[in-house]
């Protein structure tokens, strides 16, 4: 199939059986195959393209966004595609990778403290919303705020798995961020059969899980940090806490085990489904979401990685060459 640009090549990614020792099967959906490196790809166009519809998002206009970096990634590929300008508001947590991937893409950094509530002044949501107000021919997706954040997953990751599941589906697991992948597929997926459980996975030291009294994590792309509108509990039967060093432990194990180098919310997500896996059943389908991949933080060393694992091979003698044309 030939593709007119990468914006057709978002989605359709593919479930891949993970063998954790439990009854049932356990598939895990590759976000991280998605050209942008992450799900954030699929909500970022449908935001973008809607404003674009609405006549919000004119040419010429600028992208401004909040993001723990994924969704700034998605923009930044999103927006240079379509000639925007983009400029992303990010925490200082967040990796080096990221940061790099942001302004490998051309877009402006504005790099915030890390403050435990999204609503104070300095964090970088608060800092996204004041660069929109002050910028003209602007539009700001708002991940946290903006209900087609669900919307667009309800839309294009829930049929998407129940089509590649032909509809066997019993069990939804994914990482609670804004709680527009757990809301947005739920609903999609709930709406065709009840009886599928959606589980989402949260920081043990989130706001959410806390009840307002928030405490510091390395997690990046997980934890519910305030009351989001986009979050929808009355999908979610069940929420997980998670602590980082399980989750970053987990990291180890997909990688060297399963061959799967995926970034911590998705070590959250497969260290919460291998507690939650004991209550499956024989005929259980399960699917979980791995959000992205496990480049984007090597310099973070979750994933243990010892110079002892490495042979410097001493140099040989070099021979001089010439280049030749042919
Ligand atoms: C890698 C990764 N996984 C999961 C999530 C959580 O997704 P959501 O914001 O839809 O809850 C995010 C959000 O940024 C993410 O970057």
């Amino acid at each position: 199939m030939l593709h007119e640009n990468l914006l057709s090549v978002i989605g359709n990614t593919p479930l891949v059986k993970v063998k954790f020792d439990c009854p049932g099967q356990i598939f895990a959906k590759l976000e991280y195959l998605n050209p942008g490196g992450s799900v954030k790809d699929r909500s970022a166009l449908f935001m973008i393209e809607e404003a674009e519809r609405k006549g919000i998002l004119k040419p010429g206009g600028t992208i401004i966004d909040a993001s723990s970096g994924n969704q700034g990634i998605a923009v930044a590929m999103i927006g240079k595609i379509k000639g925007y300008k983009v400029i992303i508001t990010v925490s200082e947590k967040i990796s080096k990778e990221k940061m790099d991937t942001l302004r490998a893409y051309g877009a402006q950094l504005v790099i915030c403290p890390s403050t435990e509530f999204v609503t104070d002044p300095q964090s970088y949501h608060s800092q996204a919303v004041e660069i929109h107000k002050n910028t003209p021919n602007s539009f700001m997706p708002n991940q946290y705020f903006n209900l087609s954040n669900s919307l667009a997953h309800y839309t294009l990751l829930g049929p998407e798995i129940w089509k590649q599941t032909n509809g066997k589906i019993t069990h939804f697991f994914a990482a609670a961020g804004t709680g527009g992948t757990v809301s947005g597929a739920g609903k999609y997926l709930k709406e065709q059969n009840p009886q599928i459980k959606v589980i989402a996975f949260d920081s043990v030291n989130s706001f959410r899980a806390t009840n307002g009294n928030p405490k510091p994590y390395k997690l990046e792309g997980i934890g519910v940090d305030f009351d989001s509108p986009v979050l929808n509990k009355s999908i979610i039967d069940e929420f997980i806490g998670v602590t980082d060093d399980d989750s970053i432990a987990m990291l180890k194990t997909l990688a060297q085990e399963h061959g799967l180098l995926v970034g911590p919310s998705s070590g959250a997500v497969a260290c919460g489904v291998a507690q939650y896996a004991k209550k499956l059943k024989p005929n259980d389908l399960a699917v979980m979401i791995f959000g992205d991949s496990g480049r984007a933080y090597l310099t973070k060393n979750f994933y243990s990685v010892s110079p002892e694992n490495s042979t410097l091979i001493n140099p040989v003698k070099k021979v001089k060459q010439t280049e030749q044309s042919f």
